[in-house]
Protein backbone atom coordinates (compact mmCIF):
# COMPACT_ATOMS: atom_id res chain seq x y z
CA UNK A 1 0.00 0.00 0.00
CA UNK A 2 1.11 3.47 -0.60
CA UNK A 3 2.30 6.06 2.35
CA UNK A 4 -0.32 8.20 3.35
CA UNK A 5 0.97 11.48 5.49
CA UNK A 6 -0.27 11.69 9.23
CA UNK A 7 -2.02 14.86 10.47
CA UNK A 8 -0.56 18.45 10.91
CA UNK A 9 1.67 19.61 8.25
CA UNK A 10 4.36 17.64 6.48
CA UNK A 11 7.35 19.26 4.95
CA UNK A 12 9.01 17.40 2.26
CA UNK A 13 12.69 18.60 2.12
CA UNK A 14 16.04 17.63 -0.05
CA UNK A 15 14.38 17.00 -3.07
CA UNK A 16 17.20 17.23 -5.61
CA UNK A 17 14.76 18.12 -8.48
CA UNK A 18 11.32 17.91 -8.43
CA UNK A 19 8.76 16.97 -11.43
CA UNK A 20 5.65 19.90 -10.85
CA UNK A 21 4.37 19.91 -14.44
CA UNK A 22 4.02 23.58 -13.89
CA UNK A 23 5.73 25.74 -16.35
CA UNK A 24 5.20 28.62 -14.59
CA UNK A 25 6.38 27.39 -11.46
CA UNK A 26 10.18 25.59 -12.48
CA UNK A 27 11.58 25.76 -15.37
CA UNK A 28 10.97 23.53 -18.86
CA UNK A 29 8.33 21.61 -20.01
CA UNK A 30 8.07 19.49 -16.79
CA UNK A 31 8.07 22.65 -14.60
CA UNK A 32 11.69 21.16 -12.68
CA UNK A 33 12.67 22.94 -9.43
CA UNK A 34 15.97 21.73 -8.25
CA UNK A 35 16.93 21.97 -4.47
CA UNK A 36 13.10 22.02 -3.47
CA UNK A 37 10.30 21.30 -0.96
CA UNK A 38 6.70 21.03 -0.41
CA UNK A 39 4.11 20.97 2.37
CA UNK A 40 1.28 18.69 2.80
CA UNK A 41 -1.94 18.87 4.75
CA UNK A 42 -4.82 17.29 5.10
CA UNK A 43 -4.23 15.59 1.78
CA UNK A 44 -3.54 18.55 -0.33
CA UNK A 45 -0.55 20.26 -1.25
CA UNK A 46 -0.31 23.16 0.57
CA UNK A 47 3.35 25.08 -0.49
CA UNK A 48 6.00 23.98 -3.05
CA UNK A 49 9.03 25.84 -3.16
CA UNK A 50 12.85 25.95 -2.88
CA UNK A 51 13.95 24.19 0.08
CA UNK A 52 15.85 26.85 1.45
CA UNK A 53 12.46 28.86 1.83
CA UNK A 54 10.19 25.91 3.33
CA UNK A 55 8.62 27.41 7.01
CA UNK A 56 8.63 24.79 9.95
CA UNK A 57 6.12 21.50 10.09
CA UNK A 58 4.70 18.89 11.90
CA UNK A 59 6.67 16.14 10.08
CA UNK A 60 9.73 16.57 8.32
CA UNK A 61 11.01 14.17 5.49
CA UNK A 62 14.64 14.59 3.98
CA UNK A 63 15.08 12.93 0.61
CA UNK A 64 17.96 13.24 0.48
CA UNK A 65 18.37 14.80 -2.97
CA UNK A 66 15.99 12.27 -4.79
CA UNK A 67 13.66 13.29 -7.70
CA UNK A 68 9.86 13.38 -6.50
CA UNK A 69 7.02 13.33 -8.85
CA UNK A 70 3.68 13.44 -9.18
CA UNK A 71 2.14 9.99 -9.05
CA UNK A 72 1.69 7.99 -12.21
CA UNK A 73 -1.42 8.38 -13.89
CA UNK A 74 -3.21 5.33 -15.63
CA UNK A 75 -5.85 6.19 -17.87
CA UNK A 76 -6.35 2.98 -19.37
CA UNK A 77 -6.76 -0.62 -17.61
CA UNK A 78 -8.42 -3.14 -17.09
CA UNK A 79 -7.55 -5.08 -14.08
CA UNK A 80 -10.86 -6.96 -13.47
CA UNK A 81 -10.51 -10.45 -14.92
CA UNK A 82 -9.75 -14.05 -13.78
CA UNK A 83 -7.46 -16.18 -15.80
CA UNK A 84 -4.47 -15.21 -18.19
CA UNK A 85 -3.31 -15.89 -22.01
CA UNK A 86 -0.07 -16.70 -22.02
CA UNK A 87 0.27 -19.62 -24.24
CA UNK A 88 -1.62 -16.83 -26.67
CA UNK A 89 1.01 -14.57 -25.61
CA UNK A 90 4.07 -17.08 -26.68
CA UNK A 91 1.94 -18.41 -29.86
CA UNK A 92 2.78 -14.53 -30.54
CA UNK A 93 5.96 -14.46 -30.22
CA UNK A 94 5.96 -17.17 -32.44
CA UNK A 95 4.24 -15.97 -34.96
CA UNK A 96 0.88 -15.54 -34.65
CA UNK A 97 -1.23 -12.80 -34.77
CA UNK A 98 -3.41 -10.53 -32.31
CA UNK A 99 -6.75 -10.69 -32.76
CA UNK A 100 -9.94 -9.32 -30.69
CA UNK A 101 -11.87 -12.47 -30.40
CA UNK A 102 -9.33 -14.01 -27.35
CA UNK A 103 -11.28 -11.28 -25.15
CA UNK A 104 -14.08 -13.98 -24.99
CA UNK A 105 -11.26 -16.67 -23.39
CA UNK A 106 -10.89 -14.27 -20.62
CA UNK A 107 -14.47 -13.27 -20.08
CA UNK A 108 -15.21 -17.26 -19.41
CA UNK A 109 -12.99 -17.27 -17.03
CA UNK A 110 -13.85 -13.99 -15.52
CA UNK A 111 -17.57 -14.87 -15.53
CA UNK A 112 -16.96 -18.03 -13.61
CA UNK A 113 -14.94 -16.34 -11.14
CA UNK A 114 -16.39 -16.09 -7.86
CA UNK A 115 -16.44 -12.45 -6.62
CA UNK A 116 -13.56 -13.06 -3.92
CA UNK A 117 -11.47 -14.61 -6.59
CA UNK A 118 -12.26 -11.25 -8.71
CA UNK A 119 -11.41 -9.16 -5.90
CA UNK A 120 -8.12 -10.88 -4.78
CA UNK A 121 -7.23 -10.55 -8.12
CA UNK A 122 -8.41 -7.00 -8.29
CA UNK A 123 -6.05 -5.99 -5.04
CA UNK A 124 -3.06 -7.70 -6.43
CA UNK A 125 -2.77 -5.31 -9.55
CA UNK A 126 -4.06 -2.81 -7.29
CA UNK A 127 -0.67 -3.24 -5.05
CA UNK A 128 1.37 -3.67 -8.51
CA UNK A 129 0.13 -0.37 -9.96
CA UNK A 130 0.96 1.58 -6.45
CA UNK A 131 4.51 -0.52 -6.42
CA UNK A 132 5.11 1.02 -9.72
CA UNK A 133 4.49 4.54 -8.76
CA UNK A 134 1.00 4.59 -9.53
CA UNK A 135 -1.84 6.77 -7.83
CA UNK A 136 -4.39 7.33 -9.87
CA UNK A 137 -5.74 4.37 -12.38
CA UNK A 138 -8.88 3.87 -14.51
CA UNK A 139 -10.49 0.50 -14.38
CA UNK A 140 -12.71 -1.04 -17.08
CA UNK A 141 -15.14 -3.56 -16.91
CA UNK A 142 -15.80 -6.07 -20.68
CA UNK A 143 -14.90 -9.08 -19.28
CA UNK A 144 -18.75 -10.25 -17.87
CA UNK A 145 -20.50 -8.79 -20.88
CA UNK A 146 -23.69 -10.08 -18.94
CA UNK A 147 -25.87 -7.63 -16.84
CA UNK A 148 -24.53 -9.12 -13.94
CA UNK A 149 -21.18 -9.93 -14.72
CA UNK A 150 -20.80 -6.05 -16.07
CA UNK A 151 -22.27 -4.52 -12.80
CA UNK A 152 -20.13 -6.74 -10.52
CA UNK A 153 -16.87 -5.37 -12.42
CA UNK A 154 -17.85 -2.05 -11.51
CA UNK A 155 -18.92 -2.59 -8.20
CA UNK A 156 -15.65 -4.17 -7.20
CA UNK A 157 -14.07 -1.87 -9.33
CA UNK A 158 -15.32 0.97 -8.09
CA UNK A 159 -13.85 -0.46 -4.48
CA UNK A 160 -10.27 0.58 -5.59
CA UNK A 161 -10.51 3.59 -7.75
CA UNK A 162 -13.41 6.29 -8.92
CA UNK A 163 -12.15 6.52 -12.40
CA UNK A 164 -14.37 3.28 -13.65
CA UNK A 165 -15.58 2.70 -16.97
CA UNK A 166 -18.44 1.24 -18.83
CA UNK A 167 -17.02 -1.25 -21.68
CA UNK A 168 -19.82 -3.70 -22.20
CA UNK A 169 -19.11 -2.99 -25.32
CA UNK A 170 -15.17 -5.19 -25.57
CA UNK A 171 -16.39 -7.63 -27.94
CA UNK A 172 -19.73 -9.70 -29.04
CA UNK A 173 -19.75 -12.58 -27.20
CA UNK A 174 -20.39 -15.85 -28.09
CA UNK A 175 -23.98 -16.09 -27.33
CA UNK A 176 -24.81 -12.88 -29.20
CA UNK A 177 -22.16 -13.96 -32.48
CA UNK A 178 -25.48 -14.08 -34.91
CA UNK A 179 -26.84 -11.68 -34.21
CA UNK A 180 -25.04 -8.51 -32.95
CA UNK A 181 -27.25 -5.70 -33.14
CA UNK A 182 -29.04 -7.61 -30.30
CA UNK A 183 -26.28 -7.33 -28.09
CA UNK A 184 -25.68 -3.62 -28.96
CA UNK A 185 -29.31 -3.29 -27.60
CA UNK A 186 -28.31 -4.34 -24.41
CA UNK A 187 -25.23 -2.68 -24.06
CA UNK A 188 -27.20 0.74 -24.66
CA UNK A 189 -30.41 -1.21 -22.70
CA UNK A 190 -30.77 -3.08 -19.33
CA UNK A 191 -26.69 -3.26 -19.52
CA UNK A 192 -26.09 0.39 -19.20
CA UNK A 193 -29.05 1.04 -16.81
CA UNK A 194 -27.29 -1.58 -14.18
CA UNK A 195 -23.61 -0.19 -14.91
CA UNK A 196 -24.44 3.42 -15.14
CA UNK A 197 -24.66 3.98 -11.44
CA UNK A 198 -20.92 2.40 -10.53
CA UNK A 199 -19.21 3.97 -13.90
CA UNK A 200 -17.96 7.61 -14.30
CA UNK A 201 -16.90 6.71 -18.03
CA UNK A 202 -18.46 4.69 -21.23
CA UNK A 203 -15.77 2.67 -23.80
CA UNK A 204 -16.50 0.69 -26.40
CA UNK A 205 -13.83 -1.05 -28.52
CA UNK A 206 -13.72 0.10 -32.09
CA UNK A 207 -12.13 -1.87 -34.65
CA UNK A 208 -11.42 -4.77 -36.68
CA UNK A 209 -13.55 -7.91 -35.13
CA UNK A 210 -15.16 -5.88 -32.06
CA UNK A 211 -18.00 -2.85 -33.04
CA UNK A 212 -18.23 -0.30 -36.19
CA UNK A 213 -18.25 3.30 -36.06
CA UNK A 214 -22.00 3.23 -36.24
CA UNK A 215 -22.57 1.13 -33.34
CA UNK A 216 -19.64 3.24 -31.70
CA UNK A 217 -21.43 6.13 -32.17
CA UNK A 218 -24.65 4.62 -30.71
CA UNK A 219 -23.11 3.17 -27.72
CA UNK A 220 -21.34 6.35 -26.81
CA UNK A 221 -24.51 8.35 -27.13
CA UNK A 222 -26.38 6.26 -25.42
CA UNK A 223 -23.83 6.38 -22.16
CA UNK A 224 -23.50 10.07 -22.61
CA UNK A 225 -27.50 10.12 -22.08
CA UNK A 226 -27.39 8.93 -18.78
CA UNK A 227 -24.56 11.08 -17.77
CA UNK A 228 -21.40 9.03 -18.66
CA UNK A 229 -18.53 10.40 -20.05
CA UNK A 230 -16.94 9.09 -23.47
CA UNK A 231 -13.87 7.68 -24.46
CA UNK A 232 -12.82 5.12 -26.50
CA UNK A 233 -10.45 2.14 -28.02
CA UNK A 234 -9.43 3.36 -31.54
CA UNK A 235 -7.63 2.21 -34.38
CA UNK A 236 -5.86 -0.41 -32.52
CA UNK A 237 -5.44 -3.41 -35.51
CA UNK A 238 -6.14 -1.10 -38.41
CA UNK A 239 -6.50 2.03 -39.83
CA UNK A 240 -10.68 3.11 -39.19
CA UNK A 241 -12.95 5.59 -38.35
CA UNK A 242 -12.67 5.40 -33.89
CA UNK A 243 -10.42 8.62 -33.92
CA UNK A 244 -13.05 10.46 -35.89
CA UNK A 245 -15.88 8.99 -34.16
CA UNK A 246 -13.86 10.22 -30.75
CA UNK A 247 -13.49 13.58 -31.95
CA UNK A 248 -17.12 13.42 -33.25
CA UNK A 249 -18.51 12.65 -29.92
CA UNK A 250 -16.34 14.51 -27.54
CA UNK A 251 -14.32 11.71 -26.09
CA UNK A 252 -12.05 12.84 -23.47
CA UNK A 253 -9.66 10.20 -24.94
CA UNK A 254 -9.07 7.85 -28.15
CA UNK A 255 -6.71 5.06 -27.12
CA UNK A 256 -4.24 2.96 -29.03
CA UNK A 257 -3.68 4.77 -31.96
CA UNK A 258 -1.47 2.86 -33.51
CA UNK A 259 -2.70 3.83 -36.69
CA UNK A 260 -3.71 7.34 -36.92
CA UNK A 261 -3.55 9.46 -40.47
CA UNK A 262 -2.61 13.16 -41.12
CA UNK A 263 -6.13 13.66 -41.11
CA UNK A 264 -6.06 11.94 -37.60
CA UNK A 265 -4.05 13.74 -36.43
CA UNK A 266 -5.37 17.23 -37.65
CA UNK A 267 -8.69 16.31 -35.78
CA UNK A 268 -6.91 15.10 -32.70
CA UNK A 269 -5.06 18.92 -32.40
CA UNK A 270 -8.52 20.71 -32.96
CA UNK A 271 -10.00 18.95 -30.44
CA UNK A 272 -10.24 18.45 -26.66
CA UNK A 273 -9.49 15.00 -26.86
CA UNK A 274 -6.55 13.26 -26.23
CA UNK A 275 -4.22 10.36 -27.75
CA UNK A 276 -3.80 7.67 -25.12
CA UNK A 277 -1.04 5.91 -26.29
CA UNK A 278 -0.26 2.53 -25.15
CA UNK A 279 3.14 1.12 -25.51
CA UNK A 280 2.59 -2.09 -23.27
CA UNK A 281 0.02 -3.16 -26.41
CA UNK A 282 2.48 -2.89 -29.03
CA UNK A 283 4.98 -4.51 -27.55
CA UNK A 284 3.09 -7.56 -26.44
CA UNK A 285 1.52 -8.23 -30.01
CA UNK A 286 4.59 -6.84 -32.02
CA UNK A 287 2.40 -4.31 -33.09
CA UNK A 288 4.24 -1.29 -35.06
CA UNK A 289 4.75 1.01 -32.39
CA UNK A 290 3.01 4.33 -32.99
CA UNK A 291 5.55 7.50 -33.76
CA UNK A 292 4.52 10.00 -30.95
CA UNK A 293 6.85 12.44 -32.35
CA UNK A 294 4.36 12.52 -35.34
CA UNK A 295 1.81 13.43 -33.06
CA UNK A 296 3.31 15.45 -30.29
CA UNK A 297 4.44 17.84 -33.71
CA UNK A 298 0.84 17.67 -34.97
CA UNK A 299 0.22 19.16 -31.46
CA UNK A 300 -2.19 15.86 -29.95
CA UNK A 301 -2.01 16.26 -26.22
CA UNK A 302 -0.49 12.56 -25.68
CA UNK A 303 -1.24 10.63 -22.42
CA UNK A 304 0.75 7.11 -21.82
CA UNK A 305 -0.96 4.00 -20.15
CA UNK A 306 -0.34 0.42 -18.94
CA UNK A 307 -3.46 -0.67 -20.69
CA UNK A 308 -2.96 -4.11 -17.69
CA UNK A 309 -4.94 -6.88 -19.48
CA UNK A 310 -4.73 -10.00 -19.98
CA UNK A 311 -4.66 -10.33 -23.91
CA UNK A 312 -2.52 -7.44 -25.24
CA UNK A 313 -0.26 -5.83 -22.14
CA UNK A 314 -0.11 -8.12 -19.43
CA UNK A 315 1.85 -5.29 -17.12
CA UNK A 316 1.15 -2.57 -14.35
CA UNK A 317 4.52 -0.97 -14.70
CA UNK A 318 4.27 2.79 -16.18
CA UNK A 319 8.28 3.04 -15.73
CA UNK A 320 7.91 -0.11 -18.22
CA UNK A 321 5.67 2.09 -20.12
CA UNK A 322 7.90 5.40 -20.50
CA UNK A 323 11.34 3.40 -20.93
CA UNK A 324 9.05 1.82 -24.04
CA UNK A 325 7.68 4.97 -25.34
CA UNK A 326 11.14 6.46 -25.14
CA UNK A 327 13.24 3.65 -27.26
CA UNK A 328 10.47 3.04 -29.42
CA UNK A 329 7.88 5.63 -30.09
CA UNK A 330 10.55 8.51 -30.51
CA UNK A 331 9.35 10.48 -27.21
CA UNK A 332 11.78 12.24 -24.95
CA UNK A 333 12.12 11.45 -21.64
CA UNK A 334 10.68 14.44 -20.66
CA UNK A 335 7.75 13.95 -23.04
CA UNK A 336 6.93 10.51 -21.45
CA UNK A 337 6.95 11.53 -17.90
CA UNK A 338 4.75 14.31 -18.84
CA UNK A 339 2.69 12.16 -20.52
CA UNK A 340 2.57 9.61 -17.64
CA UNK A 341 1.58 12.14 -15.36
CA UNK A 342 0.06 15.47 -16.57
CA UNK A 343 -1.12 13.71 -19.79
CA UNK A 344 -2.63 10.73 -18.14
CA UNK A 345 -4.73 12.93 -16.01
CA UNK A 346 -6.30 15.08 -19.03
CA UNK A 347 -6.87 11.98 -20.83
CA UNK A 348 -9.20 11.79 -16.95
CA UNK A 349 -10.05 15.20 -17.13
CA UNK A 350 -8.81 15.74 -13.81
CA UNK A 351 -7.08 18.56 -12.43
CA UNK A 352 -6.38 17.41 -8.93
CA UNK A 353 -3.72 14.68 -10.10
CA UNK A 354 -0.74 14.36 -12.06
CA UNK A 355 1.05 17.96 -10.71
CA UNK A 356 2.79 18.87 -8.10
CA UNK A 357 0.98 22.63 -7.44
CA UNK A 358 -0.68 24.36 -4.64
CA UNK A 359 -4.26 22.37 -4.06
CA UNK A 360 -3.46 19.25 -6.37
CA UNK A 361 -3.70 15.63 -4.40
CA UNK A 362 -0.82 14.79 -2.64
CA UNK A 363 -0.28 12.03 -4.72
CA UNK A 364 3.64 11.61 -5.14
CA UNK A 365 6.53 9.46 -5.82
CA UNK A 366 10.27 9.37 -5.02
CA UNK A 367 12.57 7.43 -6.82
CA UNK A 368 16.22 6.33 -5.85
CA UNK A 369 17.74 8.04 -8.64
CA UNK A 370 19.26 12.37 -9.44
CA UNK A 371 17.04 12.82 -12.14
CA UNK A 372 13.27 11.33 -14.00
CA UNK A 373 14.95 11.02 -17.07
CA UNK A 374 16.67 7.69 -15.61
CA UNK A 375 12.89 6.23 -15.53
CA UNK A 376 14.17 5.54 -19.15
CA UNK A 377 18.10 5.51 -19.00
CA UNK A 378 17.70 2.39 -16.27
CA UNK A 379 14.66 -0.07 -18.16
CA UNK A 380 13.78 -2.44 -16.07
CA UNK A 381 15.26 -1.74 -12.80
CA UNK A 382 12.50 -0.62 -9.86
CA UNK A 383 13.91 2.70 -9.16
CA UNK A 384 10.46 3.20 -7.06
CA UNK A 385 11.58 5.04 -3.81
CA UNK A 386 8.30 5.98 -1.82
CA UNK A 387 4.85 6.48 -3.35
CA UNK A 388 2.35 8.79 -1.14
CA UNK A 389 -1.09 8.73 -1.88
CA UNK A 390 -3.84 11.28 -0.58
CA UNK A 391 -6.86 9.31 0.54
CA UNK A 392 -9.58 8.70 -2.29
CA UNK A 393 -12.69 10.75 -1.85
CA UNK A 394 -15.37 9.49 0.39
CA UNK A 395 -18.25 8.31 -1.31
CA UNK A 396 -21.60 9.76 -0.71
CA UNK A 397 -23.88 7.28 0.55
CA UNK A 398 -26.57 7.11 -2.22
O1 LIG B 1 -6.97 -2.49 -24.96
N1 LIG B 1 -8.34 -3.67 -27.44
C1 LIG B 1 -9.19 -4.05 -26.69
N2 LIG B 1 -9.03 -4.37 -25.41
C2 LIG B 1 -7.76 -4.67 -24.82
C3 LIG B 1 -7.33 -6.06 -25.10
C4 LIG B 1 -8.23 -7.01 -24.48
C5 LIG B 1 -7.80 -8.45 -24.57
O2 LIG B 1 -7.13 -8.90 -25.52
O3 LIG B 1 -8.20 -9.13 -23.62
C6 LIG B 1 -6.73 -3.65 -25.25
O4 LIG B 1 -5.69 -3.96 -25.83
FE1 LIG C 1 -7.65 -1.44 -23.60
Amino acid sequence: MPDTFGSGATALVSIGSLVTNDPFHGTGPLGLITDAALVVEDGRITWVGSSADCGPADHVIDLDGRVVLPGFVDSHAHPVFAGDRAGEFAARMAGEQYAAGGIRTTVAATRAATDEDLRARLARLTSEFHASGITTFEAKSGYGLTVHDEQRSLRLAREVTDETTYLGAHVVPQEFADDPEAYVSLVTGAMLDACAPHARWIDVFCDRGAFGADQARTILAAGIERGLLPRIHANQLQHGDGIRVAVEMGAASADHCTFASDEDLALLADSGTVATLLPGAEFSTRSPYPDARRFIAAGVTVALATDCNPGSSYTTSMPFCIAVAVRDMHMTPDQAVWSATAGGARALRREDVGVVAVGARADLLSLNAPSHTHLAYRPGVDLVDRVWQAPLTPKVAP
